[in-house]
């Protein structure tokens, strides 16, 4: 897709979970492919459901993929074992949204990254003593928070430490699973800088999931939108933002309320409808098609592939070229009538 070598490359990965229903899987990850560079931010979105979770699990060995690939650096980790796979599957840290379930509420905060530092073999107590206090101080917090519990601390605090504690063994890629959902609002944004200011200092990849579409866009330079299972458009924030050519997309998009009545008003694209269908049976095709206002017969027999509208950007709709090509211009404000003229 690119000349630049990814870090990470997930190909066709398809995770299920055996289901309530006798003798049937819930088809949480169906058939996958993303690919991350170094140091790019990039986001995964879709509504709550629609396995941006079990994905990002599946990456870092939380959950165990049916099938596919996953490539760090172009190994592939299904090929390696115990204590090497261990070993490189270190560079893929996850950031939980809440920030609880990663910290132990006994250990102070220095103990808890200090934990982290012998895995990667740094014993000498002046080298941890050090090396915590640089991690607290890339995550924007004093020295002091070393001898605090989790507890003491707010929730931004905590995400904070979180962070720290996955970037002290030195990964490659985070998997940051709606890092910022489970925090005040009035702090969301300070967190998101954060990451921003990792990427650019440390180069770290970040898989960013959300299902706030507006913090992806701000963060995101990439985006990939995930319904039922699968990956159904993908490109730039540019291109998802601005020419979103998935029916799912555009509903997405038109589904964040505007605060301005005008655009509440003339919205053409109708905000997305009825609840996602169970991963058990998802619809036959095209999985959006029960939800999806261009539905046609063809989209229940085949499953659409992905196809492509410009540079790396796909949507896996059999109307994709059509809509990218009969796509509204946004028009500009309309010019208000000189007051001699309006009479
Ligand atoms: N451990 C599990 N066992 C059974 N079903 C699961 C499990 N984890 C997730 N699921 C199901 O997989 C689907 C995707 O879930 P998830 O990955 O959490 O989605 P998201 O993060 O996008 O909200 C959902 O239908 C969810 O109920
Ligand atoms: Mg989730």
């Amino acid at each position: 897709m690119s000349s630049t070598k990814s870090v990470l490359r997930v190909e066709n990965l398809v995770t299920r979970f055996k289901s309530v229903e006798r003798g049937k899987w819930v088809k949480a990850v169906d058939g996958v492919s993303i690919e991350l560079r170094p140091g790019e931010i990039v986001g995964l979105v879709g509504e709550s459901g629609c396995g941006k979770s079990t994905l990002g699990r599946s990456i870092v060995g939380l959950e165990r993929p049916q099938s596919g690939r996953i490539l760090l650096d172009d190994i592939d980790l299904s090929g390696l074992g115990g204590r090497k796979l261990r070993e490189t599957r270190r560079a893929i840290q996850y950031v939980f949204q809440d920030p609880y379930a990663s910290l132990n509420d006994r250990q102070t905060i220095g103990e808890a990254i200090t934990e982290a530092l012998v895995i990667i073999g740094i014993h000498d107590r002046t080298r941890q003593r050090r090396r915590v206090h640089e991690l607290l101080d890339q995550v924007g917090l004093p020295d002091t928070v070393a001898e605090r519990y989790p507890r003491e601390l707010s929730g931004g605090q905590r995400q904070r430490v979180a962070i720290a504690r996955s970037l002290a063994v030195e990964p490659r890629v985070l998997i940051c699973d709606e890092p910022v959902s489970a925090l005040d609002l009035s702090i969301r944004s300070q967190v998101m800088n954060l990451f921003l200011t990792l990427q650019k200092d440390l180069g770290v990849a970040c898989l960013f999931i959300a299902h706030d579409l507006a913090l992806v866009r701000q963060a995101a330079s990439r985006v990939y939108v995930m319904y039922l299972g699968k990956i159904v458009e993908q490109g730039t924030s540019l291109d998802v933002y601005e020419r979103p050519t998935h029916p799912y997309t555009r509903a997405l998009l038109a589904s964040i309320p505007s605060a301005d009545p005008r655009i509440e008003a003339t919205r053409e694209v109708p905000a997305l409808l009825g609840d996602i269908p169970s991963p058990t049976n998802p619809p036959s095709g095209c999985r959006f098609r029960t939800r999806c206002p261009s539905a046609v017969e063809a989209c229940a027999v085949a499953e659409p592939p992905t196809v492509w509208v410009g540079p790396g950007h796909g949507a896996a709709c059999i109307f994709a070229a059509q809509i990218r090509a009969t796509e509204v211009v946004p028009q500009p404000e309309p010019q208000r009538l000189p007051q001699q003229l309006s009479a």
